[in-house]
């Protein structure tokens, strides 16, 4: 069972509410998200930071590319927290939702002109910058506005997570920021640090996602506050670092998560060290934690449609979605634990094969799963659901998007409506 989930009268719940109830009342495929346990996440990320580096000296920012609606930024908002958005998209979302511009950060590796001048008129706190390209327009288009932004510039530490040890140059080779060790990145904040229109704060990276360990962070710290002495020693003072995100969370048994304040005590006393040695003020600190904030707070439920044994080989259980609302499966064979949400309480004594609806065999929500004895009728719940599913998910077939229900206290309210066949075929001229 993930946080937010229980099981009452042999039925699966989530955030208190029964997912039968949940399956019956709105349909499905349905995301369910539980608003305790997102609020929970954000206050212990929040709470380890002013712990580590003072009250007011950092700031936690939600990766709104895990899970975005209005809903969703309407709680970041109220838990004080930051946005690490990744498009126009998100932030008009997040603004929609009267979240305040000045604690959006917009970062991206290819944003569009647009984009780029949308967030400038709507006052959107910082922007972090791919490429020496997109440095150039953001100076442009600044500037022709008579405005300065606050740039952060995105960074390859050259750390990989998981393989760091082995492989501490493995990341240059990505298409994500300046290289460092190349001497890139340094020539970039160099060329720009006077631009008009730029104000050179920041420097930022992200090592990976789904990470189990700390020491890739500590080490990407010690690289960026390595970076920041240099810059340093050629007149260009650094206020902001952000770490990025990346924090893994547990999918399936096999998954054992840090507690996060584990993550901000170890990396933030390596970043006291790293100041002390170099002779620099702490920047403001940032993280952008995205899937752990949103995803142990997400099931999906299905309605179970068919049952299909072929001796010896699998048996497959065929849902009412797939790979459109959860495409993580198809594309990176991640796992994760399902139920039976009106047979959670017997045991799970089959193996199956969760098999999507649309015309794809690769269309599967996972292989080798251990589940109770399902059928026709039954509701699936799939859990740990709640980051890169519902922001992931795909028309394709036509298949309309599931909804989004929030669950708070047991009380379930519509966050995102189910499309409907006309709003699949809206925009059909
Ligand atoms: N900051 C930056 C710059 C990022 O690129 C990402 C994720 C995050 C923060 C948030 O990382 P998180 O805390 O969620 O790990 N679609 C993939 C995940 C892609 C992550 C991309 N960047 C998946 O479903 O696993």
């Amino acid at each position: 069972m993930t946080d937010c989930t229980d099981i009452k009268n042999g039925h699966l719940t989530v955030g208190g509410a029964d997912c039968v109830d949940l399956a019956k009342e709105y349909g499905t495929p349905l995301y369910v998200m539980d608003e305790n346990t997102i609020r929970a996440a954000c206050r212990e990320f929040k709470a380890s930071m002013d712990e580590c580096y003072g009250e007011g000296k950092g700031m936690v920012c939600y990766a709104t590319k895990a899970f975005c609606c209005k809903e969703m930024c309407r709680i970041m908002a109220d838990e004080g927290m930051g946005i690490d958005a990744v498009s126009g998209g998100e932030i008009y979302t997040a603004l929609a939702a009267g979240f305040p511009a000045e604690r959006i950060v917009f970062t991206s590796n290819n944003k569009k002109d647009e984009e780029i001048a949308y967030a400038i008129d709507r006052g959107v706190g910082r922007i972090t910058c791919d490429n020496i390209e997109e440095l150039y327009r953001i100076s442009a288009i600044a500037n022709g506005k008579g405005k300065t932004v606050r740039v952060v510039l995105r960074l390859k530490p050259g750390v990989e997570a998981h393989t760091f040890e082995a492989v501490m140059t493995g990341k240059i080779d990505s298409k994500f920021g300046f290289a460092i060790e190349t001497g890139e990145a340094l020539r970039a904040a160099k060329e720009v640090a006077g631009l008009p229109g730029i104000d050179l704060a920041g420097v930022h990276c992200h090592i990976g996602s789904q990470i189990h360990e700390i020491a890739p962070f500590e080490k990407a710290a010690e690289v960026m506050f390595g970076f920041i002495a240099a810059l340093r020693d050629e007149g260009i003072m650094i206020r902001d670092l952000s770490l990025g995100g990346g924090f893994g969370i547990r999918y399936t048994d096999a998954d054992k998560p840090l507690p996060y304040g584990e993550y901000m005590k170890h990396v933030s006393a390596r970043a006291k060290e790293c100041c002390e040695k170099l002779g620099l003020d702490m920047p403001f600190m940032m993280i952008e934690p995205g899937r752990s904030i949103a995803a142990p707070a997400g099931v999906t439920l299905y309605t179970v449609g068919s049952r299909k044994t072929i001796p010896g080989i699998h048996t497959y259980i065929g849902v009412d979605g797939g790979m459109c609302d959860n495409p993580r499966y198809a594309l990176y064979r991640s796992e994760y634990t399902a139920v039976i949400a009106n047979k959670a309480d017997q045991p799970k004594d089959e193996i199956i094969t969760l098999a999507g609806r649309t015309c794809e065999s690769g269309d599967l929500i996972g292989e080798g799963m251990p589940l109770q004895h399902a059928e026709a009728g039954d509701i699936a719940a799939v859990l740990a659901t709640g980051a890169y599913n519902y922001s992931m998910a795909s028309h394709y077939n036509r298949v309309p998007n599931a909804a989004v229900v929030m669950v708070k206290d047991g009380k379930a309210r519509l966050a995102v409506r189910r499309e409907t066949f006309e709003d699949v075929a809206r925009n059909d001229v």
